[in-house]
């Protein structure tokens, strides 16, 4: 739904600046992005104060796997030795257990190229 309106604002600002239709993009894959958050938010609070039965993904992308203080990862994210680049975000929502066996974050599988990015955009906005 959100998705529908957005897509309908980026093909209204076409006809008016490439500027515009750059920040609309932007503006759509975040707010899809935040759509698709809702199979994570379950575990993941926003809550920075509080790690929920996942550890917050405030400020996710650029930091270092496993690095909240006070949440009981895995030993297996713990010695990954992983940034969460934007590739690494890719592979993990692709199939997280695959990426890094012996997670403990429950299988999750995003396949579609489109539905990493607008995931993606969305985290970096967190
Ligand atoms: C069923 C609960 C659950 C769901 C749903 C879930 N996660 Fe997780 N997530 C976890 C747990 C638990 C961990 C810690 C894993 C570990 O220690 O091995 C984790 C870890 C992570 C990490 C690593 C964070 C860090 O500090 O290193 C990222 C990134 C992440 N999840 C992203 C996502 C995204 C994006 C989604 C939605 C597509 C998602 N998760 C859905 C429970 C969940």
């Amino acid at each position: 739904m959100k998705i529908k309106v957005a897509l309908m604002g980026l093909v209204a600002s076409l006809s008016f600046s490439s500027v515009a239709v750059a920040e609309d993009a932007e503006a759509m894959m975040q707010a899809a992005g935040k759509d698709i958050f809702t199979k994570c938010s379950a575990c993941h609070s926003l809550d920075t104060s509080k790690n929920a039965f996942g550890p917050s993904l405030i400020g996710v992308v650029g930091r270092e796997a496993a690095s909240l203080p006070r949440f009981a990862y895995s030993d297996a994210l713990r010695n990954s030795g992983i940034t969460w680049t934007e590739e690494n975000l890719r592979q993990w929502i692709a199939g997280n257990d695959q990426f890094v066996p012996g997670t403990r974050m429950r299988h999750v599988e995003i396949t579609d190229k489109a539905e990493q990015d607008y995931l993606i955009a969305y985290l970096k906005t967190l």
